[in-house]
């Protein structure tokens, strides 16, 4: 039984199958090919979302399939009942589930109890299907993520900067986090990752320049709200107009959103980049639709 969760987990080949495929699917956005017809794709999210909620509904509406949302609150989950109960209840009923939580543990239970696809929404570890929709973004406008230099400047250590390093190792391109050093991820993580084209330094400068992709995410992620002093190491690593005078001259901005202006990104940064990031949001919808299509094959 297949499924997503994690970049780590994936070969490169798929990984890159997924990105082509996500392309098809948003040149023929309307597409007759309904691979989830008859299918019902439950939904848990135990944190907010916008982006990654809309696009998982309406892409499964896309594809023909049937969207049940579950707010982790009202399933009898909120009063204790088992992941290993909930699953097998769950893997009788309906097709495939897409999960966003804080451990990825939980992923792993529900695939291995439920017996059906299981996608990644979010996790403290992965944001997967972001990472699909930020390299389809990056193919659409730089072409190719091969021969590019692509900066994280942030948490060097949430999922959104370890989702980026596995697709590093897998694709080969030049990513450089800048973090403090902090945040920056563990030695046993980076030999763990063995990618010598990932590197770590606590100078955004140093990481920025000659960039074509600079990448950032918010300082503290859900379930860090409140972490003053995690948010104080931040001073100095806002992307903003000074430290992009030395990235390549074509270089885009890309942030998974939602940002907090004035904090990891200027307002007018994010302003001149919206074209890019909003187009990222979209290739959300896109991205996904690939990785669903791809669970509903048998195999
Ligand atoms: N980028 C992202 O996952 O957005 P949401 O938290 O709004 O889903
Ligand atoms: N790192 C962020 C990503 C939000 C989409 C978080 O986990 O809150």
């Amino acid at each position: 039984m297949r499924s997503l969760l994690s970049i780590k987990e994936l070969t490169p080949r798929i990984l890159s199958d997924l990105i082509y495929s996500a392309a098809d699917f948003k040149l023929i956005r309307d597409s007759h090919d309904k691979p989830l017809a008859g299918q019902t794709w439950g939904m848990i999210f135990n944190k907010s979302s916008t982006r990654t909620r809309l696009s998982f509904e309406v892409g499964i509406h896309e594809l023909g399939g049937n969207a049940l949302f579950l707010s982790a609150n009202d399933l009898q989950l909120g009063r204790g009942e088992p992941i290993k109960d909930t699953a097998r209840v769950m893997g009788r009923m309906i097709h495939g589930l897409i999960i966003r939580t804080y451990d990825q543990q939980d992923l792993v239970d529900f695939a291995q109890w439920g017996k059906i696809p299981v996608v990644n929404a979010l996790t403290d570890d992965e944001h997967p299907c972001q990472i699909l929709a930020d390299l389809l973004t990056v193919q659409e406008i730089l072409g190719t993520w091969e021969d590019k230099k692509i900066a994280f400047v942030g948490d060097g250590y949430s999922n959104m900067s370890i989702s980026w390093m596995w697709a590093a190792k897998h694709l080969g391109f030049e990513f450089v986090i800048a973090a403090p050093e902090s945040c920056q991820p563990p030695a046993e993580f980076l030999a763990e990752l063995d990618a010598p084209n990932v590197t770590i330094t606590d100078d955004p400068q140093q990481a920025v320049e000659g960039a074509h992709v600079i990448n950032t995410d918010v300082w503290l992620s859900m379930g860090q709200e409140g972490q003053d002093e995690k948010e104080a190491l931040f001073s100095g690593f806002q992307v903003n107009s000074d430290l992009l005078t030395s990235a390549a001259n074509d270089h885009i901005v890309l942030h998974c959103l939602p940002a907090y202006r004035e904090k990891e990104i200027s307002e007018e940064v994010l302003e001149l980049h919206a074209s890019t990031i909003f187009q990222q949001a979209e290739n959300r919808l896109h991205a996904q639709k690939a990785v669903l299509a791809w669970l509903a094959l048998k195999g």
